[in-house]
């Protein structure tokens, strides 16, 4: 009996010593954790319960019968994070650099497989040096098992990427199907294909870090959403991302409690400029509103013209969609409204409302935004926010100008809730456009054209520039103070709470793309 005791020890120890020592090191050298590492620091302690650290590789190519390692390259099992089940994956570089087999895939498929049927998160550590090269097709079938299983499992549970080191190749679309990407800068990077082949086809001189780093993904591309400075901070994003989520479709995030005594922020009262052209950072009004330190920020470098993330209102979890005056002022184009609309379909998915905050001049003007298709950008976000059923509700801070005032979430196109401040100006355009539009005739005939457009100016800001008239119509619900808007907040997000609507039957509605 105690040989047989030791015979499984002997196997535990070698899995756990996954490519063996020297490997290790040189993981660490680079600055990165090993896969077991990651894993436990994830996790909340001696909550990690591995399934399949006995399994192997079938492949007898190349000599590879000789080179077996328990677990085959990847540590996959399930665990608590601040006390809610999860399950891992996080591959192991120190094994094949954490190529992807057939069984690797198949470990996979099956912690994917418990997490849905379970109804519980999925986080997958990726760290790979894509579909294991001796392997063939068959390494590659697994790539496919798997992005089927990611479609499977959208919108039914969350699943989370963190990229901690490499992810090329086919490698980078199940990260591309999850919810969400994390990258840790410096040590990790995803292209399709790689600096060498980028030389060969198109004779572009990149480095890695260029093509495909973590600063060029949350910037450039919005392929990543988040980027870690490391390892562990990677992990603590991923736990944070997770608490404002709900583990299933089925169920509502998990409202914490709070203190009503600050609800009333008069520090609101002072963030809009007198002069309606001038910028102010739309981060003050989410700061003001929210409750405290509570917002995180998804996509916090990519189209900055749109803000997007999570927050607590009144304890309650809320996706925040706001346009942001600072960049580009605030205007919607192709990839803030790509930004968007996923965000939003993210948060319908999950049962997140969504407080849309509005300042927005109208979509950008010019023959890139024209020929890039900002037509169907656009539509994506319309589409987005009219398709979700969660709570909808809008603060309109400044301008909503034009079919953007549409788009960003109005009683029209399905809001429960729709505030403005006396600040806003909901009109089809800026005063000074449309007077030179409507008056043109009056403004050119006139002794001094200058004056006459100020004039008419005036006459149509006093008109327009404000939210009475769609108050009027019931557009807006409520002409609100600002230091009030967190407990209009508050109040409003929880009489919402049971809001529920049906759709007609169908497959699928068919979102631009
Ligand atoms: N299949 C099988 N083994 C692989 C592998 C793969 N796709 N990628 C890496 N390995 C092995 C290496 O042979 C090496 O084995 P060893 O420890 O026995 O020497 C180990 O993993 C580490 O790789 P190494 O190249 O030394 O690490 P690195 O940090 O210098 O480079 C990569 C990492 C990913 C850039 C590099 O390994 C690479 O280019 N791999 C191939 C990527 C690819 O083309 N994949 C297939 C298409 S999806």
């Amino acid at each position: 009996m105690n040989s047989k005791i030791k015979t499984l020890q002997e196997k535990i120890d070698l899995a756990h010593l996954g490519g063996g020592e020297q490997r290790i090191e040189k993981q660490h050298q680079k600055k990165k954790l090993t896969a077991r590492e990651r894993v436990a620091y994830f996790l909340d302690e001696g909550s990690f319960e591995e399934i399949g650290i006995l399994v192997t590789h079938r492949t007898t190519d190349f000599g590879m019968e000789k080179e077996i390692y328990y677990g085959d390259g990847v540590v996959t099992g399930y665990g608590t994070v601040n006390g809610r089940l999860v399950y891992v994956f996080a591959q192991d570089f120190t094994v094949f650099g954490g190529a992807l087999s057939e069984t690797h895939a198949e470990k996979i498929c099956k912690v994917m497989d418990l997490a849905v049927n379970v109804g519980a998160p999925i986080i997958g550590l990726n760290d790979s040096g894509g579909a294991r090269i001796q392997e063939g097709v068959r390494s590659l079938g697994g790539y496919a098992d798997i992005f089927h299983k990611n479609v499977q499992a959208s919108g039914v549970i969350p699943q989370i990427s963190a990229i901690m080191g490499p992810c090329a190749g086919g490698a980078v679309y199940s990260p591309a199907i999850t919810d969400f990407t994390i990258m840790v800068e410096d040590s990790s990077y995803m292209f399709v294909t790689g600096p060498n082949v980028v030389k060969t086809v198109t004779n572009e001189e990149v480095t890695s870090e260029e093509l495909g780093g973590a600063s060029t993904h949350s910037s450039k591309s919005g392929v990543a959403h988040i980027t870690s400075s490391n390892d562990i901070e990677c992990l603590e994003d991923v736990k944070k991302l997770l608490s404002y989520l709900p583990q299933n479709n089925q169920e509502t995030p998990e409202t914490i409690s709070y203190s009503l005594a600050d609800e009333k922020r008069e520090i609101l009262a002072d963030i809009i400029p007198d002069n309606p052209n001038k910028p102010y950072d739309m981060h003050e009004v989410i700061e003001g509103i929210i409750d405290e330190d509570s917002f995180y920020e998804i996509h916090k470098n990519y189209a900055e013209n749109i803000i997007v993330g999570f927050a607590r209102v009144g304890g309650r979890s809320v996706g925040i969609v706001a346009n942001q005056p600072m960049f580009l002022a605030g205007v919607l184009d192709v990839n803030s409204s790509k930004k968007a609309a996923r965000f939003t379909r993210f948060c319908d998915c999950f049962n997140i409302p969504l407080l849309v905050l509005v300042d927005v001049p109208g979509f950008l003007p010019g023959t890139d935004q024209e020929w890039n298709g900002i037509i169907v950008h656009g539509a994506k976000l319309l589409y987005a926010l009219s398709e979700a059923t969660v709570p909808k509700v809008t603060v309109i801070t400044r301008k909503a100008y034009g079919g953007a005032y549409d788009v960003m979430n109005s009683k029209h196109i399905g809001a429960d809730l729709n505030f403005a401040w006396p600040t806003a100006e909901i009109a089809v355009m800026g005063a000074k456009g449309a007077s030179e539009i409507i008056f043109r005739k009056e403004i050119k005939a006139s002794d001094n054209p200058e004056a006459k457009l100020a004039e008419k100016e005036a006459e149509y800001a006093d008109k327009f520039a404000n939210p009475y008239r769609a108050a009027q119509r019931g557009f807006i619900d409520e002409v609100i103070l600002p230091e009030d808007t967190r407990r209009k907040l508050i109040k409003g997000f929880s009489m919402l709470e049971k809001k529920s609507i049906d759709r007609p039957k169908r497959k699928h509605g068919n979102i631009p793309l």
